[in-house]
């Protein structure tokens, strides 16, 4: 018998993995990935990047590279940041390997086994895997159609015997429940948390993803709203904004965070992959990004409309749903007593998958919800995948 230790001993397989394996056959119609589609990479442009690099930038993308990032990358990355309206002056950026290895070593950073961390429910399975890989107490708290639910969040922090590690937050179009933080919930969120001593965490892997220009005002991150009395650790990602496999993210976090997490990330894996950051700096500093992210946001906002009308038509009373207004999801909240994963084998039955909801449950727990991806089908397959599984739900509630 093998004897690992016990921060992995509970580690599994999720139900869910078992069944995706199911899933696997010829012309399955996907709502369950979580990933930009294959049709819209930026193809050209990276093949003319390559194309253009010196042999010099050749030498430097092959070796191995600063453990923070590649200067040229920090450098093209902050003026990209400092145009979100980021503080990265008066905060230190680090690049990582995605971001959920941000995610992962702040995680590290902060949890001792049995600490207490505060997330939302439902939430990003990333990073409860992470944070349970450190044996954290995970705490979570409701999210509403606004964001976070604030008054909840005030009880559990007034409640708690011992403070929280930190909170980790995705305010902007979250995985798996696609909602936009209202910019109330963010000022009310700064005022709960003012002088704490509580970390606040923000993932903004989607942020670039909106679909309509006048929700700018609620886009505000928290962490460029420059809160006194408040640490954040903001993380981002290039997975949403050129390609996951290029396996970039990013942590702009206080100094003194900063300093602890750079230690960590040396020991993780020394430095991330030198080439993929040569070619994310060109990327953003030809300004390629600006039409690139035009085009994909046009293309995911028709699907997400042509989902979000299917749905308003065809779904049984009772299952409700926010229209997303960016990112890749709809989370579609069921009747009472419903259970996702029954519906789940029976969409797979019938030829399309989706992820049962008790996948984004920190506790495991609540399955009355399922998250439909509508990034990776075409509008096609989206109007033959739908009744599908608005079938398939309509068979488990015996409707
Ligand atoms: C909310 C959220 N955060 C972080 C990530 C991690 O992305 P990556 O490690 O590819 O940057 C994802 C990936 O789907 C995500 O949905």
């Amino acid at each position: 018998m093998v004897h690992f230790s016990t921060s992995v001993a509970s580690l599994r397989s999720s139900e869910i993995r078992d069944l995706m394996s199911l899933a696997n056959k010829p012309n399955m119609i996907l709502f369950s990935g979580g990933m930009p589609d294959n049709d819209l990479f930026p193809l050209q442009e990276v093949d003319a990047i390559y194309r253009r690099l010196t042999a010099r930038e050749k030498q430097i993308a092959l070796q191995y590279g600063p453990t923070p990032g590649l200067p040229q990358l920090l450098d093209s990355l902050s003026g990209f940041l400092r145009d979100k309206g980021l503080p990265v002056d008066t905060n230190k950026l680090l690049i990582t390997t995605g971001s959920l290895q941000a995610i992962n070593i702040l995680g590290h950073a902060f949890i001792d086994p049995g600490d207490t961390i505060l997330v939302e429910n439902p939430c990003f399975i990333g990073a409860i895997s992470a944070f349970r890989s450190y044996q954290a107490n995970i705490v979570s708290i409701p999210l509403t159609p606004a964001g976070i639910d604030t008054e909840a969040l005030g009880r559990t922090l007034d409640t708690l015997e011992a403070a929280p590690k930190f909170l980790y937050l995705t305010p902007n179009f979250h995985n798996p429940a696609g909602t936009l933080y209202h910019r109330d919930t963010k000022l009310r969120l700064i005022e709960l948390l003012r002088d704490r001593n509580i970390p606040l965490i923000e993932d903004d892997a989607y942020s670039e993803l909106y679909f309509h220009d006048e929700d700018r005002e609620h886009l505000q991150t928290l962490k460029s709203m420059n809160p006194e009395g408040l640490d954040i650790c903001y993380t981002g990602s290039f997975s949403k904004i050129l390609g996951p496999g290029l396996r970039l993210g990013w942590m702009l976090v206080p100094d003194e965070i900063y300093r602890k997490c750079e230690l960590i990330k040396q020991s993780i894996d020394a430095c991330s992959p030198s080439f993929t950051q040569m070619i994310a700096h060109k990327f953003l500093e030809s300004g390629a990004y600006l039409p690139y992210l035009n085009r994909i946001r046009a293309e995911y906002k028709r699907r997400a409309e042509a989902m979000t009308q299917l749905l308003n038509a065809q779904l049984p009373e009772g299952c409700t749903f926010t229209a997303p207004r960016g990112g890749f999801y709809i989370w579609i909240q069921l009747p009472g007593g419903a259970d996702s994963t029954n519906i789940l084998k029976r969409a797979i039955d019938k030829g399309v998958v989706f992820v049962s909801g008790k996948t984004f449950d920190p506790h495991g727990m609540r399955n009355d919800r399922i998250r439909l991806s509508f990034c990776n089908s075409s509008v096609e397959k989206i109007n033959e995948g739908i009744p599908l599984v608005v079938e398939s739900i309509r068979e488990e509630l015996m409707l």
